[in-house]
């Protein structure tokens, strides 16, 4: 049967950089003799304007039995001013609960020729090639007790709790694990065992886990503010990282800012496997939608692309088409051909769907 595949393509730039998509799959069903099984729906405020709703129960489900979901954007200053159940970014939410995305892949990569859009010196990114697997579904944006309360003697308190059981601890570092043997088998997992207990079981469950089934991959451990400066002092050093929500989510910006380059961006978000060994996912880039350059066709589709390209590699096996199309992104950028987002000197501006045109002959 063929894989069937839930495009969400969403607000503002998002359909237009899912058309290029839509490019890339015509041209692997012409020339490769690949074919999915496409289905479109919509999510946010796209959905909102259709249904009511940013997200509908017949699209969750779809969501649900697909073999893989590849999402736009959410999101415009249109739909800012609803109510919070009824927002764009509800939409999106409730897709990573219902499909339990646990494990968050933030791949950063520097393109040869976007050296210079770095934050940093040429020599310390040049060819950097990172993956960060951030704990999604735990920790602290999550666990209890929560609130702000107020004191007897009229202060408030806010808190949170940082939780992790060895469970979810060891579901991600297995992703972790799984990915650095499919690059060069390198780990870094990075917690604060020396201040928090949660990071004292991690760092212990993460040893285990190796030590039992994954001796092959070399494994470190790193305090994650040094992990924070290491990622700007020496980038190369890393392969795979893997961390809980809160350190991941300010190390992949971080990580981010060292490939300088929003629109090349993409992300993918794993749950756990069924019977048959594959895991739920959904795919996306990780700009949003753009508003103020929304429907004038500038927009960079090369993240959203590439998140295409994980999917196939990720959800599908397709790695030799995965390599075609991320070899494509390599060679039309070294051309000088690029998006208003990426100009560099001697460089050529394109549309966003020439951009997808020009890959798709590459
Ligand atoms: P944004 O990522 O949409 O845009 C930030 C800046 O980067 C803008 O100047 C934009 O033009 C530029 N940019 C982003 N993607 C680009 C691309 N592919 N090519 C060229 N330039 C690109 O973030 P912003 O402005 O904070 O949010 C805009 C809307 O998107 C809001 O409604 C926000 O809630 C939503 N949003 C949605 C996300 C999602 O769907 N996952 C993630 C982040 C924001
Ligand atoms: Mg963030």
């Amino acid at each position: 049967a063929n894989k069937s595949l839930l495009i969400l393509p969403g607000d503002g730039i998002g359909p237009e950089v899912m058309r290029q998509v839509r490019r890339v799959i015509d041209w692997m069903a012409k020339r490769r003799s690949v074919s999915f099984d496409v289905t479109e729906g919509l999510v946010g405020g796209a959905a909102y304007e259709a249904h009511g709703t940013p997200l509908k129960d017949e699209t969750m489900a779809d969501a649900l039995s697909a073999d893989a979901v590849l999402l736009g954007a959410v999101g415009g200053p249109k739909w800012d001013q609803l109510p919070y159940d009824k927002r764009p970014e509800r939409g999106l939410l409730r897709l990573r609960k219902e499909m339990d995305l646990f494990a968050n892949l933030r791949p950063a990569v520097v393109y040869p020729g976007l050296v210079d859009a770095s934050a940093l010196k040429p020599e310390l990114v040049r060819d950097l090639d990172i993956l960060i697997v951030r704990e999604l579904t735990g920790g602290v944006y999550f666990g209890e007790p929560r609130g702000i309360t107020t004191l007897p003697d009229g202060q408030r308190r806010g808190v949170n709790t940082q939780v992790y059981t060895t469970n979810e601890i060891i579901r991600v570092a297995k992703v972790a694990f799984e990915l650095a043997r499919k690059r060069q088998s390198r780990l870094h997992s990075v917690e604060k065992a020396n201040v928090m207990e949660s990071g004292v079981l991690w760092r212990e469950e993460v040893q285990k886990l190796h030590d039992s089934d994954y001796t092959d991959v070399q494994l470190e451990h790193m305090y994650a503010d040094n992990c924070a400066m290491q990622l700007v002092r020496q980038p190369k050093q890393f392969d795979v990282i893997v961390t809980d929500n809160l350190f991941g989510d300010i190390l992949s910006d971080c990580a981010a800012m060292l490939t300088g380059s929003l629109g090349m961006l993409p992300s993918a978000s794993f749950g756990a496997p069924d019977a048959s060994g594959r895991r739920k996912a959904m795919y996306e880039p990780v700009h949003g939608s753009a508003p103020d350059i929304a429907g004038r066709d500038v927009a960079n589709p090369l993240a959203t692309i590439l998140s295409f390209a994980m999917m196939l590699r990720y959800s599908f096996d397709m790695d030799e088409d995965a390599d075609l199309i991320e070899k494509a992104v390599k060679t039309v950028l070294a051309s000088g051909i690029r998006t208003g987002d990426i100009m560099g000197p001697n460089t050529a501006r394109v549309s966003c769907s020439t951009m997808g045109e020009t890959l798709v002959r590459e």
